[in-house]
């Protein structure tokens, strides 16, 4: 479970980004996150995956700080989420396995895990055909659903995706949510930030506007306006 209480965060320009944000969010809820252009979604997501510090408040997961971590703490903490973003992030010089097969390589999963559990990702993904495929030969669908196979090979207990389907045309995008909609059946905590009204209309979750730093509506199951 994350926990927010009175999150603040500005940005060294003097920008407040987020003013004040109380929020909880429940082991295997499916969460949309909406809003203009601006309003602080991007900096939320960052702040949940601790790449940014809140100035003043506390997010804890599971009853733990995770802003008075201890240093060492950290990378167990990054273990446990996986992300996911507009831009798909793929290594360029490596084909999908290895895309998905390097992210269970850097928590020195065994080569023995690593051959297990990537076809799994693939299939599950579908792109099981495609294992040999480098990013510039796959559509962009195709590498989102890499993307999404990297960040959840290593099982983490919650999926953060900033605008995955920003770059995507309406039937990709609608793939993709699908997908994402299956890892929170899954079991998976997913955090989705999208633009993409109509599917969010379509899949009556969770909704969070914000505006300005705040959230300023949280519809829980379809999203009414
Ligand atoms: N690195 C940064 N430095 C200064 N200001 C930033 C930075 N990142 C975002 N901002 C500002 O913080 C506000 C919230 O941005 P962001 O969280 O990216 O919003 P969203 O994702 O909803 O578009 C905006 O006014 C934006 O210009
Ligand atoms: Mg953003």
């Amino acid at each position: 479970m994350i926990v927010l209480k009175d999150v603040c965060k500005s940005y060294k320009s003097g920008t407040k980004a987020i003013r004040g944000i109380n929020l909880t969010i429940e082991d295997g809820e499916f969460v949309f996150i909406v809003g203009s252009s601006g309003s602080g979604k991007s900096t939320l997501i960052k702040l949940l995956m601790k790449e940014l510090e809140p100035d003043s408040g506390s997010i804890t997961v599971d009853g733990v700080n995770i802003n008075k971590m201890k240093k060492r703490y950290i990378p167990k903490y990054r273990r446990r989420i996986g992300v996911v973003f507009q831009d798909f992030r793929l290594l360029k010089d490596r084909n999908a396995y290895d895309n998905i097969a390097f992210a269970q390589r850097v928590i020195s999963a065994s080569g023995k895990e690593i051959r297990r559990r990537v076809p799994e990702m693939l299939n599950m993904v579908g792109l099981s055909a495609k294992y040999k495929s480098y990013p510039r030969q796959l559509s962009g669908g195709e590498q989102q659903r890499v993307a999404i196979a990297r960040a959840l090979v290593n099982k983490p207990e919650y999926l953060f995706a900033d605008e995955p389907t920003g770059n995507l045309d309406p039937e990709n995008s609608r793939e993709i949510m699908r997908i994402l909609d299956q890892v929170n059946q899954n079991g998976t905590t997913v955090v989705v930030v999208t633009h993409n009204r109509e599917i969010v209309d379509e899949m009556q979750k969770r909704v969070l506007t914000m505006q300005r730093g705040v959230i300023v509506s949280d519809d829980k199951g379809g999203y009414v306006q």
